[in-house]
């Protein structure tokens, strides 16, 4: 056994363990202690040196070196009088294969080695599985693929929280990759950088069953995708909640259209003349004008013209082909990017919000077992259950956050700003994945709603290198420490694996 550390002070939670010489402990790192009849895994949070040698006499000794009087400081055993320490916290006791959470101290003076494989054989692959990556220890990669239990996990809501360019959009794209053959799960992606279906590189449109199991629409869908295009006698009234503000008086204004002209109300608004009998001139022009830029809607002597992905004629049956696709397990992703945020929001708000009440149908008629759980991916996440845009009011991804997990619809929340978000809604997405945040507020944000205690992490999710991400989640016995494939080599390998499958030639042509 190679001892690379002992323990010699600190408490529950902050020991302080003397690293062996020319061993290298790393911050991150996992170590492991050995009982009797169990072992306990320990994480290294901080490194330090350490020395008998009085602080003048360090200070002097340096001087003499540094000023060329005595090359060698050999007088000195190095190896027993200076040292590097290291803090760690347990992390996880392992009693016959199972996992708990550590309430016993290490002996004292008790010896740490390195963990291996074979320590970490109490992970094992739940029924629902979803893949994120492998566990990692410190920088260093164990061969021990880390799965996630899919059907909690997606219906109880993920963060996924980074500074920009740490690795969210790849991490993403293993996830969705690996979900989409799974029966258990429907994935609904609003992709605002249009990088998840992949039309100019490899991404899921290369995976094996993207054929049956994935659907992309956008305002230019490629050969064999479909066209983003919404019909006005989709949109409802409450379909805007967040996504633009209207005033409690336009609001009632386009109440009363909706409640009049049902699947017409947005094409009687806008060619209205009329001040109706509860609402004044101003408020008709005020809703029509806006509804018209926001849908880029104009009129010529009273006939509407459409000039977006909203349309008079096409789209009527977008959000039932969506939820009948994802009734089928399969993952739609909605191409965003060529849309202004307002509608971004919008189109979003619209499919979610028709998908919820359908789900809620399913539960009031006993079918919800039936159906997969879905999960719904959203960039950029503070921009709908942000603490501005809730200030001004619920929307249908705040109450998902609080109660989709009974309807089995969850949220995948994606941000830099983690502190954006409310902390009742924080603590409500019961898996956080972190990856590496810069910003001290941005960390503490997340700490603090962790389903563990991540207080001394501070400094490990500091310096998470591109691709490093912690799990913390309620279904989780301990915050997991991964490293995520790089997506380009982590999907190769899969389609070498699993090629797609070619369909026998029957000589008809489609
Ligand atoms: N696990 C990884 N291994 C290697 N490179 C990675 C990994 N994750 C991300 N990268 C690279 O880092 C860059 C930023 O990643 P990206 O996923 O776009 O970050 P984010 O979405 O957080 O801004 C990309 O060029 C990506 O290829
Ligand atoms: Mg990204």
């Amino acid at each position: 056994m190679n001892i690379v550390g002992q323990i010699i002070a600190g408490g529950f939670g902050d020991l302080l363990i003397r690293q062996k010489s020319n061993e290298q402990l790393e911050l991150g790192e996992l170590l492991v202690t050995d009982d009797i009849n169990q072992y306990t895994i320990f994480q290294i949070y901080d490194l330090k040196y350490g020395s008998q040698i009085a602080k003048e006499s360090l200070e002097m000794m340096s001087g003499m070196n540094l000023e060329g009087y005595g090359e060698s400081l050999d007088f000195l055993d190095p190896n027993l009088r200076t040292y590097i320490l290291a803090r760690a916290r347990s992390v996880v006791t392992i009693r016959k294969t199972n996992a708990h959470t550590p309430k016993t101290l290490p002996s004292f003076f008790a010896h740490l080695r390195k963990i291996t494989k074979e320590d970490l054989s109490f992970i094992q692959k739940p029924a629902y599985p979803l893949y994120l990556g492998n566990i990692r220890s410190g920088s260093k990669l164990m061969p021990i693929d880390i799965f996630l239990d899919g059907q909690n996990v997606f219906s109880h809501h993920i963060l996924l929280a980074a500074t920009t360019g740490r690795g969210k959009s790849n991490l993403l794209k293993t996830l969705l990759w690996s979900a989409l053959d799974q029966p258990y799960c429907a994935n609904l992606v609003f992709d605002p950088h249009d990088e998840y279906y992949g039309r100019n590189e490899l991404v899921l449109k290369d995976h094996p069953k993207s054929r049956e199991l994935l659907e992309y629409y956008s305002p230019e869908p490629p050969a064999g995708t479909k066209t983003l295009k919404i019909n006005l006698s989709i949109l409802k009234p409450w379909h805007f909640e967040g996504a633009i503000e209207f005033s409690d008086a336009q609001k009632d204004l386009m109440y009363t259209f909706y409640n009049n002209f049902h699947l017409e109300w947005i094409e009687n608004l806008i060619i209205s003349q009329d001040e109706g009998e509860f609402y004044r001139k101003e408020t008709i022009n005020v809703v029509k004008r806006k509804l018209m830029r926001l849908l880029s809607i104009s009129v010529a002597e009273d006939e509407i013209t459409c000039n977006s992905i909203f349309d008079q004629t096409a789209g009527a049956t977008i959000t039932d082909d969506i939820i009948r696709s994802l009734d089928q397990s399969k993952t739609v992703i909605i191409d965003t990017s060529a849309l202004s945020s307002a509608i971004e929001i919008l189109v979003s708000s619209i499919i979610t919000t028709e998908l919820f009440s359908k789900y809620k149908k399913y539960r009031k008629d006993g079918t919800l077992n039936t159906k997969p759980i879905i999960n719904i991916v959203l960039e950029e996440a503070p921009r709908v259950i942000g603490k501005e845009v809730l200030q001004k009011g619920p929307n249908v991804f705040s109450s998902i956050a609080r109660e989709g997990r009974k309807f089995n619809i969850g949220l995948t929340a994606i941000t830099q700003l983690p502190s954006l978000i409310p902390k009742e809604i924080l603590a409500n997405l019961n898996t956080k994945i972190i990856m590496g945040i810069e910003m001290q507020q941005e960390r503490e944000a997340i700490i603090s709603s962790a389903a563990q205690d991540l207080t001394s992490d501070d400094r490990n999710i500091a310096s998470l290198d591109k691709g490093e991400a912690i799990i913390s989640s309620t279904f989780t016995k301990f915050a997991i420490p991964i490293k995520v494939p790089f997506f380009d080599d982590f999907a190769k390998t899969q389609i070498k694996n699993n090629p797609k499958e070619k369909k026998a030639f029957t000589g008809i042509k489609f």
